[in-house]
């Protein structure tokens, strides 16, 4: 293949292009500003399993993971401004490689770029000492031209020459009017102003541990190093943000000036910065830029890495995004080659420099927000981020933290056409799944949900009033042959409210669903009163659409799971039966809000999960195996018989009560047994209820399994019709919470499925 590749910038992204780009047998030169490659100004790197899955795939993950010697698994403190720890997140790195295969992993930068330049073949390929200054765009190619005058052309021309690109301008500079924002640099904010390097350990630093000392206006993060060293940043809010030209370069005096006001802060409790300081190998001062350019290409030119998308460091990202640039990029160009082997016309590598926009226009801007908050969190800048700080942090732990980064990295982009190295993780990527997920309608069917529950709900509480004709025919139907005497038909809803009940007891207590299950308790303790005894049914539908779904919140701890059961026995079954024998208003009061109860009982009875607040000190040691057990559990999915327990027990109680009622009355009426009985009037059922109920449920069975699976792409869409199908027929006959039940047992074996 004769395709050529001009890359500009011999850092992260360009070596890393041209390690990929080398695997296909593409020629490429890269061109490099400085005489050295790979100087050491102090950075330090942190790969995640985005950016190290590509580095595996290009078969340096191992030399990468090398350099980090002893320091691979670090626990993570967060710390008061008077270095008091207050929060911390224990394995944090081994629960990432356990989730996704890979932990996250420092090193120096230089050691990237070291690891990154030796891993080519063709080293000759790559020129110090020739800085870029101007490129042009022919017929049929691009060119570029160095300060020592020397021409280099290519079918394409890459900027990986960082956030002052010369690319960028020069992008910007043939293009005509209007094609690029006017001026755009001028909108590149800087808010944060940062001192990073490296020191020497100091004695008091504690090896393979990180600490994120916050106060208000400034921010510690400092990590353990390989080699007895440590990487610091000391982050500082500017009193304004700055934008384009006026963000000044600074210089070491400025520095000297800075790290003066600061060496009696504490990093630990035992550590100054100038402890810290005074030990240093070598820092930089710099301000943060953070911006996603809007265009990344014009013709036969594009940018990549840090002179697309600039991101705060604290969110460990930048470096991981230009990784994925350029495989995006080499991804986009080996299809287009395909059809093309002759070579690329303009409109066909606009075409391949398209992909990459799309790919990740909106993973960079997400990336930029989360740096924003962190930011605003670190040095709280405002109430938000006092409390995120604060209260936030340290309850979501090293769980919080990891659902996160799996939810952000499972989305990245790998090198199609290389195998990727087989490890065990727990949460595929997204790649790696049978389906591709459907995005784009989630959200969708999560508003779908809302107004499909309040019709729902509105039936219920007889607001709403069915055509005069369906409710005649229900009317017909339902009046036939049920003894009002009967206590069938009680017993057939208590038995559906207790099966759901379960269940939604084991969704509201995954570890995904921590927060949105608090929100459902609250609407339901609110509408609880308004509605029927039925609400628990629109409800749990509408949760079924707005709860987490994916495979790394799914554990439900042991101790909850185990309690399930008998919090259903003893706190509805109980009451209910009272409320039933006795039917007077005070056991039927009891009764209603039954559920609340036990949506109360299952949560408080797990211990909060993380150390908060200031009782870190000598029961750490306890709390830390508390949660190291409550870790292995989670990957060993420990709560699986329990889970399975509650979903078969449901399915027999209520399969059987609904055959019950088939063989008395047809399925029919079974599906819909409206308010006719006397029992069930007393009890406040309104006569659409049952209707109600048949219906949430069948919206529940819908989205909890074929829809939701699908769209996170778990199963493919002939297995998501198959099960769609299947509740459809199994409705009339196992009758509505069995249906539930059915397709609760298939997703937990899908979600379960995944992993190891
Ligand atoms: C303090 C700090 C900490 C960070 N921590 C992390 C982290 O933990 N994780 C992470 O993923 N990312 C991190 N980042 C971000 C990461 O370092 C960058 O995103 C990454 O280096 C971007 O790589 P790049 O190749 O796009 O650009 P750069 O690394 O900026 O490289 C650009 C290269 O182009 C060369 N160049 C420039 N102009 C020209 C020219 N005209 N001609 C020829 N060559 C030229 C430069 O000399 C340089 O070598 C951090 C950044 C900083 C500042
Ligand atoms: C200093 O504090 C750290 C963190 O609290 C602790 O691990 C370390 O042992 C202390 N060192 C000394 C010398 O007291």
């Amino acid at each position: 293949m004769s395709f050529r590749v001009v890359i500009v910038g011999g850092s992260v992204a360009g070596l890393a292009l041209a390690n990929m780009l080398e695997k296909f047998n593409i020629d490429y030169v890269v061109l490099e500003a400085y005489p050295d490659i790979a100087p050491q100004v102090g950075a330090s790197i942190g790969l995640l399993p985005n950016g190290l899955r590509i580095l595996d795939q290009l078969g340096c993950y191992d030399a990468y993971r090398a350099k980090a010697e002893d320091q691979v698994y670090q626990h993570a403190y967060l710390r008061e401004p008077t270095g008091k720890a207050y929060g911390y997140q224990h394995d944090l790195m081994a629960m990432w490689e356990k989730m996704l295969g890979y932990p996250m992993i420092f090193i120096d930068r230089q050691m990237l770029i070291q690891v990154l330049y030796s891993n080519l073949n063709h080293r000759e390929r790559v020129l110090t000492s020739k800085r870029v200054i101007s490129v042009d765009i022919l017929e049929a190619s691009a060119q570029v031209t160095t300060k020592d005058g020397q021409v280099f052309s290519g079918d394409i021309v890459v900027g990986a020459d960082g956030i002052h690109s010369t690319v960028r301008k020069e992008m910007w500079r043939h293009a005509p009017p209007g094609y690029f924002p006017h001026d755009e640099y001028s909108r590149v904010p800087a808010s944060t102003l940062c001192i990073f390097g490296i020191s020497h350990r100091p004695d008091a630093y504690p090896g393979a541990s990180q600490h994120n000392t916050l106060s208000e206006g400034h921010s510690y993060f400092v990590m353990a190093a390989p080699g007895n060293r440590v990487y610091w940043f000391l982050f500082m809010e500017l009193k304004e943000t700055l934008y384009g030209e006026n963000i000044p370069r600074y210089t070491k005096d400025d520095e000297a000036e800075i790290v003066k006001q600061h060496f009696d802060d504490y990093i630990l409790d035992n550590m100054t910065f100038k402890d810290l300081y005074d030990k240093r190998i070598v820092t930089t001062l710099a301000p943060l830029q953070t911006y996603v350019f809007e265009k990344w290409h014009y013709k036969r030119l594009v940018t990549i890495g840090d002179s697309a998308h600039k991101v705060d460091p604290v969110t460990g990202q930048g470096g991981n995004g230009a990784i994925e640039s350029g495989a995006l990029l080499v991804n986009a160009l080996l299809r287009k080659l395909d059809t093309s082997p002759n070579g690329l016309n303009e409109k066909q590598v606009e075409e391949v420099f398209a992909e990459i926009h799309t790919g990740r226009f909106n993973r960079a801007q997400d990336v930029v927000q989360q740096g924003y908050w962190l930011q605003n969190a670190f040095t709280q800048r405002s109430t938000m981020g006092k409390l995120i700080a604060q209260y936030f942090m340290p309850a979501l732990g090293s769980y919080g933290v990891l659902y996160r980064g799996v939810e952000f990295c499972s989305p990245a982009t790998s090198l199609s056409r290389l195998e990727t190295p087989r490890r065990p993780r727990a949460v595929p990527f997204e790649d790696e799944l049978p389906a591709k997920p459907v995005k784009s309608l989630n959200q969708l069917s999560k508003l779908a949900s809302i107004a499909i529950t309040m019709c729902l709900c509105a039936l219920g509480a007889d607001l709403l009033h069915l055509p005069k004709r369906l409710d005649l025919a229900i009317d017909a139907l339902c009046s036939m042959k049920i003894s009002t005497a009967s206590l069938l038909p009680v017993i057939t809803f208590v038995v559906k409210i207790a099966s759901l009940l379960a269940m939604a007891l084991v969704e509201s207590n995954r570890v995904g669903n921590k927060l949105t299950s608090w929100v459902l308790i609250a609407i339901f303790a609110i509408v609880n009163n308004f509605l029927g005894p039925g609400a628990l049914g629109p409800l749990a539908a509408l949760f079924a659409h707005w709860s987490c779904g994916l495979i790394v919140g799914r554990h439900v701890p042991v101790e909850a799971a185990r309690m399930i059961l008998p919090i259903v026995i003893i706190g509805y079954i109980l009451p209910a039966t009272i409320a039933i024998s006795r039917m007077d208003s005070t056991s039927i009061m009891i009764w209603k809000n039954a559920p609340i109860i036990c949506f109360m009982l299952a949560r408080s009875l797990l211990p909060l999960s993380n150390p908060s607040g200031s009782h870190i000190a000598d029961d750490e040691k306890l709390k830390l195996d508390i949660e190291r057990e409550r870790t292995r559990n989670m990957f060993t999915k420990a709560d699986l018989p329990y889970i399975r327990l509650v979903h078969y027990s449901a399915f027999l109680m209520s399969a059987a009560t609904q055959l019950i009622n088939v063989y008395h009355h047809g399925s029919l009426i079974s599906l819909i047994l409206a308010g006719k009985n006397a029992r069930l009037a007393l009890l406040g059922f309104s006569r659409y209820d049952d209707l109600a109920f048949t219906l949430s449920s069948l919206m529940l069975a819908l989205g909890a399994a074929p829809l939701s699976l699908r769209l996170r792409g778990y199963i493919t869409t002939s297995q998501s019709f198959a099960s769609a199908l299947l509740i459809c027929l199994g409705l009339p006959i196992v009758g509505p919470t069995a249906t539930i039940a059915g397709m609760a047992i298939y997703r937990e074996s899908v979600l379960a499925g995944f992993g190891q």
